[in-house]
C-alpha cells in the first residue's frame, strides 16, 4: 500500500498526502504557483478524511488578508507581499515575499531575490537519501523491499535558473517523517548559496511553547521551554561540530502539552556539523519551524547541485514522551548500525578519570582484574597510551604505541583482557593534530588554518584538514593498521576542540564558504569507510563528552559519551534533556568516585548507580580503591543491569518527573531553574516488567512523602503489577493515578528504583 496520495484538483494544483498509521503530512500548490504547507498532525484515515481535513485546515491557515477573501482577484502587482501569509513549504525571499527565505541567494548581477514556484513531482519506490550524508542504513527494515517511498516535489525559479527538490521519504513502520533539499543551478551563469534549510514547517496560531536544547561543556542539552512570541527565536552551532551549547533539535508544542499529553511536532537534523534552526511568528500568527546548515556559502556552477543533510520529524497528540518514541524507534530501527541493533551494551570500565594519564600495561590490566570484580565486561584504555603522550600538550596524530608503558604493545594486552573474559576497548582522537607531534613536524600544512595567520591552540592541539582528501585517505590508513594491529572490540573516537580557523589552504578562495560542510562529508567519509571494514568493532562517539550527540552521527555510534560530567546530580538534566530525542541505550552513563572530579560533590554509591543504571552502564572509577562493600553494591548493580539491559533497549522509555512537566502556570524552564525531582520509567515489551527510577536532589522539608505516579501504564494491558522487592501487588489504575510511595526524604541526593512485574493471573 503506498503511503503517498497526490490529490489532484487539476494537474496545475496538485494535493501531496504522506500516510502512515503514524502521521499525515501534507502540502499542496496553490494558483497553480506555491507549495504551501497543509498539515502535519494524527494519521488522516481515508481520502475523504483528507480532503475534508486539508479543506479545513488550508482554510484555516489563511489569515485576514486580501489572499483568503479576494483569492480569485489576487494579483502580483497589486499586493505583491501577499505571499508572506502564504504557508510555504519552503519559503523564497524577495520577489514578492519579504519573509526570511529557506535558504540564501547571490545570482551573477549581484541579486538576492528568488521565487519558488511549482514545477513537477514523481514518486520513487525506494529511499532516497542525500549524497555523502545517509542517515538509514541500507538494510534496515524497509529499505530493500519496496516500501520507501520517496515523493520528490520540484520548485523552480526558471529566470533564476534556481531548481529544488524536495525529497520526503516515508515508510509505513517508520515513525518519522524524512526531509531534505537539493538545490541545482539550471542556468546558465553560476551562483552562491547559503545557509540552507533541510525543512520548514509553518503552523497556525501563535500560542505555542518552544522546547529547544541548550548548555554548555559539562552542562548538555538541558531542556528549554519558552512561550513563542512575536519575532523569531534561533538558535546556532557554528564552530563545526552540532556542539556543547545547543542540538540540532526543536519541538513546538501546545502551552498544554506536558509529558504524557497534547500535541508536539519536532525536528532533528541528521548533521554533526553547524546548523541552525528557528521558530518565527509572524505577523499572521504563524509559526514557522526551521532546520538546516549555518555557516556555509557556495558557489554552485550550471548544473552542480548542493544537498542538504535528512531531518527527521516527529509528530505526537500524545505529549513530549511519545514524541520522543518516535525519535526512538527510529534510531533504533533505521539509523543504528546494523550490527548494533540487538546486541546488549556490554558494561563498561574506562581508564580516564581513574587513572588519566597515569597509565601503563600493568594498572590497565589491573583496572580490568578489578573491574571484573564489580561487574565490567569492557575495559576501555583512554588517553595517553601512545607515542610521547604523557599529558595533553602532545603527540596527537602520532598513533603509535608507547613502549615504555605498554612493552608487549596493546594487542597482547587486550588478549591479556580477553583471556580474563572481559573485551578490551581504545580512545582515538583522529581528527586531531598536536603542534608537538611528528605528523605535524611533517605535514604542518594539514592543520586547519588561515595561511598568514596564528593559529589558535585549543587544549594544545589543532584539528586536522578532513576536506583534504590526502588528508582523509591519511587518517583512514593509520586507523586501520591501528585497528588491525591491535583488533579493539571497541573504540572511543574522541575530538576535543572546535574549529575557528575554517579554511583550507589547498582550495580556492571562492571555495572557503563551505570549508566546514566540506569536513564534515570527509569525516563522514573516513568514519563510514572505517566502519564498513570494521563492523564488529562498536565506535563510541565522543566530543569532550557530548558536544556532538546528533542523528548523523548515530548512523556510525551506537553510543555516545553523554557528556563529562559525570556528576549524578548534574547528570540528571542532561539525560533527560538527551532524551527526548535518544534512546537510553546510546547514553554512556557511568558510576564516578566521589567527591566527583567535575563538581567535587559526594553522593552515595546508590544514586549514582540509580542515575546511571538505565542507560548504557559502566564505570569512571578505579575499584582497586573501593571498600569490599563498595564492591559488592556496584555488582549488584551491575548484575541488575544484566538483567534488565536487553529490556531497555528493546523496551520504552518514560521520563515521569523533570524540566517538561509544569509547575503551576510556569511555563518556562531554564538552566537557572531546575526542577526539584527527576523521575523515569523502562517499560519492557508489552509492559512485562516495568522499572522505575527516581531521584530527588535535595531535600524539600516536606514533612510526608508523595506517591509517584506512573500514568503511562494505563496504556499497557496488565491489571496489576508486583513489587519485586516488597511483594507488594499494584493494580495498574492504581499505580497510573496514585503511584508508588516514595518516603519523605531527610537528606539531600536520595534516589530510589523499583521493579515491577506483571502479576500473571
Ligand atoms: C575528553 C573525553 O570526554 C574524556 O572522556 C576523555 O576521553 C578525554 N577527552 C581524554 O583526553
Amino acid at each position: 500500500m503506498s503511503c503517498i496520495t497526490v490529490l489532484s484538483s487539476d494537474k496545475y494544483n496538485p494535493q501531496f498526502v504522506l500516510t502512515n498509521p503514524h502521521f499525515s503530512y501534507a502540502c499542496g500548490v496553490f494558483d497553480g504557483r506555491f507549495l504551501s504547507h497543509l498539515y502535519f498532525g494524527a494519521p488522516l484515515e481515508n481520502t475523504a478524511g483528507l480532503k475534508a481535513s486539508i479543506r479545513i485546515r488550508d482554510f484555516n491557515y489563511m489569515p485576514q488578508t486580501p489572499w483568503r477573501h479576494h483569492s480569485s482577484d489576487y494579483n502580483t502587482e497589486q499586493v505583491g507581499y501577499v505571499q508572506d501569509c502564504i504557508p510555504f513549504e519552503y519559503p523564497s525571499w524577495g520577489r514578492g515575499s519579504t519573509h526570511r527565505g529557506a535558504l540564501e541567494c547571490e545570482f551573477s548581477d549581484g541579486s538576492t531575490a528568488y521565487s519558488l514556484e511549482y514545477r513537477s513531482y514523481h514518486i520513487e519506490n525506494a529511499i532516497h537519501q542525500p549524497e555523502g550524508m545517509p542517515l538509514v542504513h541500507p538494510d534496515s527494515p524497509g529499505t530493500t523491499d519496496p516500501q520507501w517511498q520517496t515523493l520528490c516535489i520540484v520548485l523552480v525559479d526558471h529566470e533564476r535558473g534556481l531548481e529544488i527538490t524536495l525529497h520526503y521519504c516515508i515508510h509505513p513502520h517508520v515513525q518519522t517523517l524524512l526531509r531534505w533539499t537539493r538545490i541545482r543551478n539550471t542556468g546558465d551563469t553560476p551562483f552562491i548559496i547559503s545557509n540552507p534549510y533541510s525543512a520548514s514547517v509553518d503552523i497556525p496560531g501563535p500560542e505555542k511553547d518552544l522546547v529547544y536544547l541548550y548548555g554548555s561543556w559539562g552542562r548538555e542539552r538541558h531542556v528549554q521551554r519558552i512561550p513563542v512570541s512575536a519575532g523569531m527565536h534561533h538558535i546556532s552551532a557554528r564552530n563545526g561540530t552540532s556542539s556543547h551549547q545547543t542540538s540540532p533539535f526543536m519541538a513546538l508544542v501546545d502551552p498544554n502539552t506536558q509529558e504524557h499529553n497534547g500535541q508536539a511536532l519536532a525536528l532533528a537534523l541528521g548533521y554533526s556539523g553547524n546548523f541552525q534552526a528557528s521558530c518565527t511568528l509572524d505577523e499572521n500568527e504563524i509559526s514557522r519551524i526551521t532546520i538546516g546548515l549555518y555557516g556555509l556559502k557556495k558557489k554552485l556552477n550550471t548544473q552542480e547541485q548542493f544537498d542538504t543533510p535528512m531531518v527527521v520529524l516527529a509528530y505526537s497528540n500524545k505529549g513530549m514522551n511519545s514524541l520522543s518514541h518516535s525519535f526512538h524507534d527510529t534510531i533504533r530501527t533505521c539509523i543504528t548500525p546494523p550490527h548494533w541493533r540487538n546486541i546488549p551494551r556490554s558494561i563498561l570500565i574506562n581508564s580516564w578519570e581513574s587513572m588519566y594519564f597515569d597509565i601503563n600495561e600493568k594498572k590497565i590490566f589491573e583496572l580490568a582484574q578489578s573491574g571484573k570484580e564489580i561487574g565490567a565486561e569492557l575495559c576501555v584504555l583512554d588517553d595517553g597510551w601512545f607515542s610521547n603522550r604523557r599529558d595533553d600538550t602532545s603527540s596527537l596524530g602520532d598513533w603509535w604505541i608507547n613502549t615504555d608503558l605498554f612493552p608487549r604493545g596493546l594487542a597482547s594486552l587486550a588478549d591479556a583482557i580477553r583471556n580474563m573474559g572481559l573485551l578490551f576497548g581504545i580512545w582515538v582522537e583522529p581528527e586531531m593534530i598536536s603542534k608537538r607531534s611528528t605528523l605535524y613536524e611533517n605535514h604542518p600544512e594539514w592543520a586547519v588554518h588561515i595561511p598568514g595567520l596564528p593559529l589558535t591552540e585549543a587544549r594544545n592541539q589543532y584539528v586536522l584538514d578532513l576536506s583534504n582528501k590526502e588528508v582523509q585517505h591519511f587518517v583512514y590508513s593509520q586507523m586501520t593498521d591501528l585497528f588491525t594491529d591491535i583488533s579493539p572490540d571497541y573504540v572511543k573516537w574522541d575530538m576535543n576542540r572546535l574549529m575557528t580557523e575554517p579554511y583550507s589552504p589547498t582550495k580556492p578562495a571562492a571555495e572557503q564558504g563551505s570549508f566546514m560542510h566540506d569536513y564534515m562529508l570527509g569525516f563522514y567519509h573516513v568514519f563510514g569507510k572505517l566502519q564498513k571494514k570494521f563492523p564488529n568493532i562498536m565506535f563510541e562517539s565522543c566530543a569532550g563528552g557530548g558536544g556532538r550527540l546528533d542523528l548523523g552521527l548515530a548512523h556510525y555510534s551506537p553510543r555516545f559519551w553523554t557528556s563529562d560530567q559525570t556528576d549524578a546530580i548534574e547528570r540528571l538534566p542532561i539525560q533527560y534533556g538527551t532524551s527526548l530525542f535518544f534512546p537510553p541505550e546510546y547514553m554512556g552513563a557511568h558510576v564516578s568516585t566521589t567527591p566527583n572530579h567535575q563538581v567535587g560533590r559526594t553522593t552515595p554509591l546508590h544514586t549514582r548507580a540509580i542515575s546511571s543504571l538505565s542507560y548504557s552502564f559502566g564505570f569512571e572509577l578505579d575499584p582497586r580503591s573501593l571498600s569490599k562493600d563498595e564492591k559488592e553494591i556496584l555488582l549488584h548493580y551491575s548484575n541488575l543491569y544484566k538483567d534488565i539491559r536487553s529490556k531497555i533497549q528493546a523496551g520504552t522509555y518514560y521520563r515521569l518527573l523533570g524540566p517538561l512537566e509544569k509547575n503551576g502556570t510556569d511555563r518556562s524552564r531554564s538552566i537557572h531553574n531546575p526542577p526539584q525531582k527527576y523521575a523515569w520509567m523502562i517499560v519492557a515489551e508489552e509492559g512485562s516488567s516495568v522499572y522505575v527510577f527516581f531521584s530527588q536532589p535535595y531535600k524539600t522539608g516536606l514533612l510526608h512523602g508523595h506517591a509517584l505516579g506512573l500514568p503511562p501504564l494505563q496504556y499497557y494491558s496488565p491489571t496489576s503489577y508486583v513489587d519485586a522487592h516488597t511483594q507488594k501487588e499494584y493494580s495498574t489504575p492504581y499505580l497510573a493515578q496514585i503511584g508508588l510511595p516514595l518516603p519523605s526524604v531527610s537528606e539531600d541526593y536520595h534516589s530510589m528504583s523499583w521493579i515491577l512485574h506483571a502479576k500473571k493471573s
